[in-house]
């Protein structure tokens, strides 16, 4: 009898289920005899791999060749695709259906970067009406401050900084896309990022800064987050306490508010903050936070690399969405990527995945997509409210190549465990050194660290390369560690604008393979509550008793307080 698949415990069938519990079925029979198989044996029987395992979308082309998968496999995966309805759930999004459930939204993140001169919107009317409408607005702050046009009370310096005040996807996409974007920097104007609500964040930044020449933007979708209101505060005083004390009143609030900007969608916490109605960029409740570098949350990336950069970007993800919506499923990128994932965890039994991108601009891309999918699919109770029976969204980790490789790659060579791994190239050196063979080295080491870990070293070969016998077991690597690798011509706006909606709607599917909300995230919500009742504690509040707390707890606050 064939054994039972460790790393999928199907229920029983129902009727409501039955197609995705057949097909899941069938792959789990499948991963048993792919199992034993090593990449290099799947590599010798079939030649033609990588024709047969790469797609180009774009500018992108994904080889997945060195996964450990079949033609057969890729049939199976795409069958729980259709079972799922990968299609009709992609339609009911771009439709504006309420896909969020749990908090009646839709999520039309792609509306923002459509074209706004196509003949036939996709969405509706007043939705590309108010897009529009935003863009404009950013187009029209970023002239200003970026032709000096926008000044502090009684000057007429420049702004030389702006500080981006926000956490999660109010600050990972925008400063990911900053750093990302460095070869397209504006001149004369730095733009900085603080999320943490640890004043060592905020602080040292403030004591390096003109108040007379920096400008906050105040980013929250919810305009309630205690981190960002927090540095908010903390910045207003700062700005306050570089004006005259002749200044007062409204006058005095003018000055201030010259200082500050927000991005949200709660227009009245940011008028109650005291920025004024024209200097607050909305956005809806239909872009979700991890979604939503394409909205006003855009904003210090269009002010750090230009607003002409900041609409090449959006270009560059309309041109994923639309091959997401239009490639038939063998050809579709971001369902690729997806059904291999769905492979690896929970046919492989993969408990991690590490994203190397070899790019130091692209250094913060692992940070950015460990909310855009941990926060996404992070989740183990489907949309019917029931417990899955799959594991979902296994832990994301990573850093620029090659700096991975002297620290943890070890690990991912002979630690043993199976551990996919998406590997970034760049065609093209977006620093290039004329003179110089760095980006040759660089593209050299990723391509070898993924054709090591798929193809290891035998005892043979290691003999043969004249290693001794009372070494080989430290110098033989097993190999059959699948990856993937992401080639781009080169790191610009509208390439960068592809990968991250590539990677978009690559956890969009996977969260209909797994059948949970991507686009909730209950789970962070009770520690900030429990933090909340925390705070008097630690502030000798007599009305609030620390012995209603559990032992640890209690403990530590009493050590803190010593
Ligand atoms: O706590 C999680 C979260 O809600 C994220 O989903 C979100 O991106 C982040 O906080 C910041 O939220 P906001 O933009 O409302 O300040």
């Amino acid at each position: 009898m064939r054994p039972r698949c460790l790393t999928v415990m199907l229920t029983p069938m129902t009727t409501e289920h039955a197609p995705a519990d057949l097909a899941l079925r069938a792959l789990a029979a499948h991963a048993e005899d792919i199992k034993p198989e090593h990449l290099r044996a799947l590599f010798a029987e079939h030649p033609s791999r990588f024709e047969d395992f790469s797609l180009v979308a774009g500018d992108i082309l994904l080889d997945f060749s060195k996964q450990r998968i079949t033609p057969e496999t890729l049939k199976l995966l795409h069958a729980l695709a259709k079972a799922r309805d990968v299609e009709g759930w992609r339609r009911r999004m771009c439709a504006g259906e309420a896909i969020n459930h749990t908090e009646n939204r839709a999520a039309l993140h792609m509306a923002l970067r459509e074209p706004l001169n196509l003949p036939h919107a996709a969405h509706a009317p007043e939705i590309t009406r108010e897009v529009a409408q935003n863009l404009t607005r950013m187009w029209e702050f970023c002239t200003a401050v970026h032709s000096g046009n926008w000044h502090s009370h009684g000057s007429k310096a420049h702004m030389t900084d702006v500080v981006n005040l926000g956490i999660g996807g109010s600050d990972l996409g925008p400063r990911m896309a900053v750093r990302a974007l460095a070869a397209y920097q504006q001149p004369d104007l730095r733009v900085h990022f603080v999320s943490n609500m640890d004043s060592a964040d905020l602080a040292p930044l403030l004591a390096r800064l003109n108040p007379r020449s920096t400008l906050f933007i105040v980013a929250s979708k919810t305009f309630g987050t205690l981190e960002t209101l927090s540095n908010a505060r903390m910045a207003r005083d700062w700005i306050e306490s570089s004006l005259p004390a002749s200044l007062t009143g409204k006058n005095r609030e003018d000055a201030i508010a010259r200082h500050f900007v927000a991005v949200s969608s709660n227009l009245p916490a940011a008028a109650a903050f005291g920025i004024p109605a024209e200097q607050v960029f909305a956005f809806r409740d239909w872009v979700g936070g991890r979604f939503s570098l394409w909205s006003s949350v855009g904003l210090s990336i269009a002010l750090a690399v230009g607003f002409h950069n900041f609409e090449a970007l959006l270009a560059g993800a309309h041109v994923m969405d639309e091959h997401f919506i239009h490639a038939p499923a063998p050809q579709n990128l971001p369902l690729t990527l997806a059904l291999l994932d769905i492979w690896n965890v929970n046919f492989i039994g993969a408990a991690s995945h590490g994203i190397f991108p070899y790019s130091q601009s692209l250094e913060l891309f692992p940070a950015y997509l460990q909310q855009l999918e941990m926060e996404s699919t992070g989740k183990s109770v489907d949309r019917q409210g029931k417990p899955l029976t799959l594991k979902s969204c296994p832990i994301l980790w990573g850093s620029s190549g090659t700096n991975g490789q002297h620290s943890f790659f070890q690990l991912l060579h002979q630690g043993g465990q199976p551990i996919p791994c998406d590997f970034i190239l760049l065609k093209h050196a977006d620093f290039p050194l004329p003179g110089y063979e760095n980006h040759a080295h660089l593209l050299a080491n990723g391509l070898a660290q993924s054709a090591a870990l798929a193809f290891g070293q035998t005892a043979e070969e290691a003999r043969a390369s004249g290693i001794g016998e009372d070494l080989l077991p430290y110098r033989t690597f097993p190999g059959n560690q699948p990856s993937t690798t992401l080639l781009l011509e080169r790191l610009t706006p509208h390439t960068l604008g592809q990968l991250l909606a590539l990677f978009e709607h690559k956890v969009f599917c996977q969260s209909v393979l797994w059948n949970v909300n991507a686009f909730d995230q209950w789970g962070v919500e009770l520690g900030k509550q429990m933090a909340k009742r925390l705070l008097p504690c630690l502030n000798n509040d007599p009305a609030h008793r620390a012995d209603t707390l559990d032992a640890s707890t209690r403990g530590l606050l009493a050590a803190l307080k010593k």
